[in-house]
């Protein structure tokens, strides 16, 4: 078998047109989905009556040999599979003969390639929605609400890419009795396209995945560059272990925390990976244009890129140990009062704004005079003696009572939250 288009065309396929057009080696790996995409098309020919029960059998059993060629490794490639569509129905035909030939009936790969990376980005979205749990399960509050409104986004971004559009054709749909509903069924999509022209050149889901990814790698990166800072020797608020870090090839002493710098710096690509599709797509005029080959390499760097920092920053948070000592010491700083003592004045009735700058003031006093800011406190009249426990150790946290604060009730109400929100979005995930 030759080119698809062998028909039209006569002459050889210029080498600079292959090494240019051809997409094999990047979308190989939705064969599994094209596999898939085929064997409910094939059946939806037979019971349409497109072809025999007899043709549609051997088809679905060279699919099935071709799926395990391509999975064992003993598959192979030849120089004019353009891409894997072309690659698999090239072998099924080998396989199946003239039955095989009839495969492709009513199809067109614009409808194909785009059902493909349909299923392909619902399986991932559905991945990406496991591994944001696993980390919000192992992660600090305040973290865990962000990656809360990622799985949000997963799960809405879901819901749009769950659409077949399978039927549409190469832009027009088909002359022949084709049962795009039948399809969408079998492959498990929840609803079909409605227009031929918008299903095929329709990359919509493809943005918004990798938008949905790009934001979640840059609430990673603030997690990394937090990590950065606390593991830092000044900082020493985490220890992350030595598994998870590596030593520096000159300075004996460092442990690197490779993992934070990488979550952080995958970020840069991410949305680059954004803005690099979203400049493909403006401007393209209805229907599928060959520009639209340039959506898998972007999609699925931005699901590999975060499988792999979601993986390793759920495992380094696993085994990261806390110094609560120098984390109390942090927080028990004096000026960390500040706020508290201008609240304590608001109590007994001064207005906020003279409270702010009176205490200011004193912060003021304190640093200039070097001067404990406890005392320049207390020698104050306008603080009592009660004042004098805002400066034992864990009272300021202590004292912010109010919902979402970081007193201890609002933090055991957030651990309830965040419980019952995890529930929830398990229960969301497919599988
Ligand atoms: N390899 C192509 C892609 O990934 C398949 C679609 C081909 N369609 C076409 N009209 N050339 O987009």
């Amino acid at each position: 078998m030759g080119t698809l288009w062998e028909g039209r065309m006569s002459g050889e396929t210029e080498e600079a047109l292959r090494a240019l057009n051809d997409s094999l080696q990047i979308d190989k790996r939705l064969y599994k989905e094209d596999i898939s995409g085929s064997a409910a098309h094939v059946q939806m020919l037979v019971s349409v009556g497109l072809i025999e029960e007899s043709d549609g059998k051997s088809i679905l059993e060279a699919l099935e040999a071709t799926e395990e060629e391509i999975s064992s490794g003993s598959f192979i490639f030849q120089i004019e599979d353009e891409d894997i569509h072309t690659a698999i129905e090239r072998r099924v035909t080998e396989i199946a003969g003239e039955a095989g030939a009839r495969m492709h009936t009513g199809r067109s790969r614009n409808d194909q390639v785009v059902t493909d990376l349909r299923l392909w980005t619902l399986r991932s979205l559905e991945e990406l929605g496991a591994l944001v749990i696993a980390l919000q399960s192992h992660h600090l509050l305040a973290h865990v609400w962000a990656l809360a409104r990622d799985f949000d986004r997963i799960m809405e971004t879901r819901s749009r890419t769950d659409v077949s559009p399978l039927g549409a054709g190469a832009l027009a749909g088909s002359s022949l009795p084709i049962d795009p509903e039948m399809t969408a069924n079998s492959l498990g999509f929840s609803d079909i396209f409605k227009n031929s022209l918008d299903a095929v050149s329709d990359r919509d889901f493809v943005a918004e995945a990798i938008f949905v990814n790009s934001l979640l790698s840059v609430h990673l990166s603030r997690i990394g560059e937090e990590l950065v800072l606390w593991s830092s020797e000044e900082f020493g608020f985490v220890e992350i272990d030595d598994a998870y870090t590596t030593g520096s090839s000159m300075l004996p002493q460092k442990k690197n925390p490779d993992i934070a710098e990488l979550a952080r710096g995958k970020a840069g690509r991410l949305i680059g990976n954004l803005t690099g599709l979203l400049t493909v797509m403006k401007g393209l005029p209805l229907t599928y244009n060959k520009d639209l080959q340039e959506d898998k390499e972007p999609l699925f760097d931005s699901f590999d890129t975060n499988r792999l920092v979601l993986t390793a920053l759920t495992g380094l948070f696993d085994s990261v140990t806390f110094n609560e000592q120098k984390m109390t010491q942090a927080a028990d700083k004096p000026f960390s009062t500040a706020v508290d003592l201008a609240e304590y004045l608001v109590q007994k009735g001064m207005p906020f704004r003279e409270a702010h700058s009176l205490i200011g003031a004193l912060v003021k006093i304190s640093i200039e005079n070097q001067k404990d800011f406890s005392k320049v406190v207390l020698e104050d009249d306008n603080f009592g003696p009660e004042v004098e426990d805002f400066f034992n150790s864990g009272v300021s946290i202590k004292r912010r009572i109010s919902p979402g604060g970081s007193g201890l009730d609002a933090v055991e109400l957030q651990k309830k939250q965040i419980k019952k929100q995890l529930e929830i979005q398990t229960s969301m995930l497919r599988s």
